[in-house]
């Protein structure tokens, strides 16, 4: 499958002949959920945004951030993250040959995306602070240095990641009532309010429903979180970057804005991994806790976005089944005792 600048290069900033740095993201899966719509009241379709290269959505929006770095001669690119703009940054650096730079509030993003952003070769610098500090000390870094900033604050990733919305208009036209997506720095719902805008008509658009962590909800408090804290690593964000973005989405598109707990998240978490047989990250679970805890608005028809894949994060999955594993001497009449117990 062709990449994404590739497959929309029409409605990107991108001419025939400019560098291309892809790895084939996006055109992700849209899958059903018939549990999960049961329980919800509604018909509910997963976005598997997981299935992107390096496991997360943030590849839609790195391959142009990239590709556009390379354009404009950088040598280098930066980002702050919790952890999937780290591993995605590396990566795609990595593909372009350029130094990369990930700065990641110490001992707060999960393990999968450390081994990624370390195996391709970014320097991982572990601050001791939260995300919030780390996006502002990075973006004063970059007025000094001529260094490409990956994050979503750049218009690139904004391009990218609207990718997604046009996806799904392209598989279900306008049947679709709501969109549900977790929300952290805020540019993920703002990309896909722009590109369901450039693709429908005000009439057809749907409602966005956003979900933050209830420890790290500033958008739902309208005030921000000096000490945001959650489960949810990616999404522990307490001053988004792209907060006007996404309060405008919400409301121009008659959505709302809620927190879910992490009992709550954690709960969908484990429900999606064992009734869908779909493991995504807890960040990503955010949206489907969200739809369980506050229903889908009237919605009929409503897309969750998982935005990571649930092997980013292994020590929250083994955390929530403790002792599951049981041990077996190389015996069949063992192995009986074992497997049928
Ligand atoms: N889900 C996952 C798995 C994420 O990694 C993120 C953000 C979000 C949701 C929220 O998206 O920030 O656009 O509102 N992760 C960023 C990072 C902050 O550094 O990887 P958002």
């Amino acid at each position: 499958m062709a990449g994404l600048i590739e497959r929309y290069r029409e409605r990107l900033p991108f001419a025939a002949g400019d560098p291309v740095v892809s790895l084939g993201e996006g055109s992700t899966p849209l899958v059903p959920a018939p549990a999960l719509s049961e329980r919800v009241g509604a018909e509910v379709l997963l976005k598997l945004e997981g299935l992107n290269p390096t496991g997360s959505f943030k590849d839609r929006g790195m391959t142009c951030a990239v590709s556009a770095a390379v354009r404009e001669g950088s040598e280098a690119i930066v980002c702050a993250s919790t952890g999937n703009t780290a591993a995605s940054a590396a990566a795609y650096a990595a593909r372009a040959g350029l130094r990369c730079a990930v700065i990641v509030p110490e001992g707060k993003i999960a393990s999968g995306k450390l081994a990624q952003a370390l195996m391709h070769g970014a320097r991982v610098i572990a601050l001791r602070a939260n995300f919030d500090v780390a996006l502002a000390l990075v973006r004063r870094l970059v007025a000094e240095h001529p260094i490409a900033l990956v994050n979503s604050v750049n218009e690139f990733r904004m391009h990218g990641q609207r990718t997604a919305a046009w996806e799904i208009v392209d598989e279900l036209g306008h049947e679709l009532d709501a969109l549900a997506i977790p929300v952290g720095n805020a540019g993920n719902i703002t990309a896909y309010w722009r590109g369901f805008r450039e693709v429908l008509a005000r009439e057809n658009r749907p409602r966005m429903l956003g979900f933050q962590a209830a420890g790290a909800a500033p958008l739902v408090h309208g005030a921000p979180v000096a000490q945001p804290e959650t489960v949810a690593s990616a999404i522990r964000i307490g001053n988004p970057a792209r907060w006007e973005d996404a309060m405008d989405a919400v409301t121009s598109s008659g959505g709302a804005i809620n927190a879910v707990s992490d009992e709550q998240i954690l709960a969908a978490y484990r429900f999606l991994a064992g009734r869908e047989g779909i493991f995504c990250e807890p960040a990503s679970a955010a949206s489907v806790a969200g739809l369980l805890a506050h229903g889908a608005d009237g919605a009929r028809r409503v897309v969750c976005v998982l935005t990571g894949h649930g092997l980013k994060d292994p020590q929250t999955a083994l955390a929530q089944v403790d002792d599951a594993v049981i041990p077996c001497a190389p015996e069949l009449a063992e192995l009986e005792k074992a497997v049928l117990a």
